[in-house]
């Protein structure tokens, strides 16, 4: 089994079910990830330990879902020189527009790739993860490119469907 070079850290198990969706795409394109759970507020010493130790551990591309005042992904960037992608998870109270700003609104020099709300944005951080592994795997790249001619038929094909 290869060494996972995308790390899929979730703020919280209830994130698990809309991250799911983009753990499904990792599965598709058969590149392995590692899974975990930890939070910047409750359990800061573990967010620490993973930030401090992803790139020599093999990781390559970090991946954040968090809800909420959702600091997870800047402050593993804080910690790594590795690229974060963040994913705002959908909250009841603000429909994830605090996940949005408190993951997009990063200071300079400490930038987090903040994908849409929710599962489109579960499914685009992994597409996201896999451009930036592509840039130095020709597999990836390749699977990559067949995947974005998928995108393309589908949309001849719907356009073939339309009746006017
Ligand atoms: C965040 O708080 C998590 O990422 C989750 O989206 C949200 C709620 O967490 P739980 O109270 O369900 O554990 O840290």
């Amino acid at each position: 089994m290869t060494r996972p070079r995308i790390a899929v850290i979730l703020g919280s198990d209830s994130d698990l079910p809309v991250m799911e969706e983009g753990l499904k795409v990792l599965k598709d394109f058969k590149v392995p990830f590692e899974l975990k759970i930890m939070s910047a507020h409750r359990s800061p010493a573990l967010v620490h330990d993973f930030a401090k130790s992803a790139e020599k551990n093999g990781i390559k591309v970090v991946i954040a879902a968090a809800g909420g005042a959702a600091h997870l992904a800047g402050v593993i960037a804080s910690m790594t020189r590795l690229p974060v992608i963040g994913v705002p998870m959908e909250t009841r109270s603000l429909d994830g527009m605090d996940s949005l700003f408190s993951t997009v609104q990063m200071p300079y020099g400490v930038p987090v790739a903040t994908m849409a709300i929710g599962k489109s944005g579960a499914k685009n951080a992994s597409i996201f993860a896999l451009q930036i592994l592509g840039l130095s795997d020709n597999k990836i790249a390749g699977e990559l490119n067949a995947f974005k001619k998928r995108l393309e038929a589908d949309v001849i094909a719907k356009n073939k469907k339309l009746k006017l």
